[in-house]
């Protein structure tokens, strides 16, 4: 596509990255490396670290240990304007009493860029903007104005685009417009982008790779599908989607499959799919790969089963029904149902057992107990503000 733009992305590696503030340590041992040209999210809650990892990218915070290399070069002690890194905040950071046009060709007329005006029209084409060039900022919705601000970073051809929850201030239903748009746009500039966000469907639609982070550290990286199906932590198993966990003692462990008894119930997981076969260890399923039944089920080799209990709460949402069931000695269960009949088909009270297949279920390396299922929310919003006008500053100067 549009010409100018096909310069392609440069790897990013980050080796034993560590950065301590006065009496707090934000990222602890970071090791990452992200391949030219892929979409790489970094996902975690409020406070794990994501954005002082991007400002150590941009050079704008100095790490307290390791190194960073872009394209395979060291760039750890380079000046932030002279990495081709380019950051696109939450909040789209425009001069209001700039047009469009000029907002977007501002960083190449600095360079002294001659056909600034020309890229700057093409970069607008890209987020399909070009008709609104003439425009201030404040005469463009949210999402237009996110894509003057990409269109803005896209412009200069950083070898790296980081991403700040650009989507955060947009509602629901133009994010997930952004999020399909940024994804063909990125498609089509084949730049490296590092996006950062709290939100694990966003993470999860729009990167090849997620990262996923937690008080500083990275718990687990993949494919999307490969963390959903396969979380090998309990906060992974958590926070990226829902999961049903039980912890016990592993009774029997063979070749294919170990069996965990929990409270009197033995449980079959795939040896493969556990990160620990012997001692106490928690195991897990996912809500929706449970069956429910009315009445108990035949015992089948390959399937795991749960009851009686009762359900406590069912919840329409539509595409599918979220029960919640008690089952007595094991705590309380959640499953997705979708919806194949007309509305839910079991009431509260109900008396009822679930299945699933052991394929299904999973092993994880830690257990409930080691740490609570989510910090605090310190909200670091506004640091981020602080460091916005800080950012503008550092820019103005470079
Ligand atoms: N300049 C700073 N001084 C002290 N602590 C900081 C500073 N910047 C960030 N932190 C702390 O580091 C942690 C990670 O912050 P941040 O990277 O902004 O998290 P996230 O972007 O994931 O919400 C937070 O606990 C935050 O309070
Ligand atoms: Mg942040």
């Amino acid at each position: 596509m549009a010409g100018g733009f096909a310069e392609s992305g440069a790897d990013l590696e980050l080796v034993g990255i560590s950065k301590r503030f006065p009496g707090f340590t934000a990222i602890e041992e970071l090791d990452l490396t992200i391949p030219a040209g892929s979409f790489f999210a970094l996902l975690g809650p409020s406070g794990c670290g994501k954005t002082t990892t991007l400002r150590l990218i941009a050079g704008l915070e100095e790490p307290t240990t390791g190194r960073i290399y872009l394209g395979g070069k060291d760039v750890t002690d380079t000046k932030t304007y002279r990495r081709p890194v380019n950051t696109v905040f939450q909040s789209y950071a425009l001069f209001p009493h700039m047009s469009v046009i000029d907002n977007v060709a501002f960083g190449l007329r600095r360079r002294g860029i001659r056909e600034a005006r020309a890229l700057a029209h093409e970069a607008l084409k890209l987020v399909e903007l070009d008709h609104v060039a003439a425009r201030r900022p404040a005469q463009l919705s949210g999402g237009q104005q996110q894509r003057v601000a990409l269109a803005r970073a896209v412009v200069n051809r950083p070898a790296l685009l980081l991403l700040d929850e650009p989507l955060g201030a947009l509602d629901l239903k133009l994010r997930r417009q952004m999020q399909i748009e940024l994804k063909v746009i990125q498609g089509d500039v084949g730049l490296t982008f590092l996006h950062v966000t709290h939100d694990q469907e966003e993470a999860m639609t729009m990167a090849d790779t997620v990262a996923v982070m937690n008080k500083g550290r990275i718990e687990q990286m993949g494919a999307p599908e490969e963390l959903y199906e396969l979380p090998k932590t309990v906060f992974v198993a958590n926070f990226l989607g829902q999961s049903n966990l039980f912890t016990g003692p592993v009774v029997s462990s063979g070749k294919d499959s170990i069996v965990v008894d929990i409270g009197g119930r033995k449980l079959e997981v795939p040896r493969e799919r556990a990160q620990r076969h012997a001692g106490e260890v928690t195991i897990g399923v996912r809500p929706e790969k449970l069956q429910l039944h009315g009445a108990e089920p035949k015992a089948a080799a390959g399937t795991n089963v749960l009851g009686p209990g009762r359900v406590t709460d069912v919840s329409f949402s539509g595409v599918s029904t979220q029960y919640q069931i008690a089952i007595p000695g094991l705590g309380t269960v959640s499953l997705f149902a979708q919806n194949r009949d007309v509305g839910a088909v079991l009431r509260e009270g109900a008396e009822v057992w679930v299945s699933w297949d052991v394929a299904h279920g999973f092993g994880v390396a830690d257990d409930p107990a080691d740490g609570p299922r989510f910090d605090p929310d310190d909200d670091t919003r506004s640091i981020a503000v602080q460091r916005r006008e800080k950012l503008e500053a550092e820019l103005e100067g470079a």
